[in-house]
């Protein structure tokens, strides 16, 4: 059964309250509650984390390295500026999938610019909560190949 890391950047935790007009009410709880039921149905296993530290990030993707076969991330803020998450990912050279609640391409300006897509499987934003879901059928499809 393949292994799925998904992590979340800053301030995911706060899903639920946070921009609701943007973000949605589901909170991140919510989300891992319905992406492992997604997981059963696909056939995956997930270690579901998030954090407000970059560094902390970077210590989970290099702790998956051996372990997971693939990550899922929302990196949050993250997306539009961290070069060391994006050389994180580039270095355990997993196959990666980027998902964004929103989509980050027809809000401001600097979310256009993701750092972490040139390293990524690709990139699925704008479909709320099921980003998510879709995000990780996405990568499954793309741990058969
Ligand atoms: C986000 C988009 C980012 O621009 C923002 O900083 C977030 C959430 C999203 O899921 O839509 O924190 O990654």
């Amino acid at each position: 059964m393949p292994k799925v890391l998904v992590l979340n950047g800053p301030n995911l935790n706060m899903l639920g309250v946070r921009e609701p007009g943007i973000y949605g009410t589901d909170t991140l709880a919510g989300i891992e509650a319905m992406l492992h039921a997604a997981a059963e149905r696909l056939g995956a296993e997930l270690d579901f984390y998030q954090s407000n530290h970059e560094g902390a990030l970077i210590d989970r993707i290099h702790a998956a390295c051996g372990v997971a076969d693939g990550i899922l991330i929302n990196p949050g803020a993250l997306t539009h500026y961290s070069y060391a998450l994006r050389d994180a990912l580039s270095t355990v050279a997993l196959p990666v999938v980027e998902v964004h609640l929103s989509n980050i391409h027809k809000r401001e300006a600097f979310r256009h610019l993701s750092v972490i897509a040139p390293v990524a499987v690709g990139q699925i934003a704008g479909f709320g909560a099921q980003s998510y879901e879709l995000g990780l059928q996405a990568l499954l499809q793309a741990l058969k190949v």
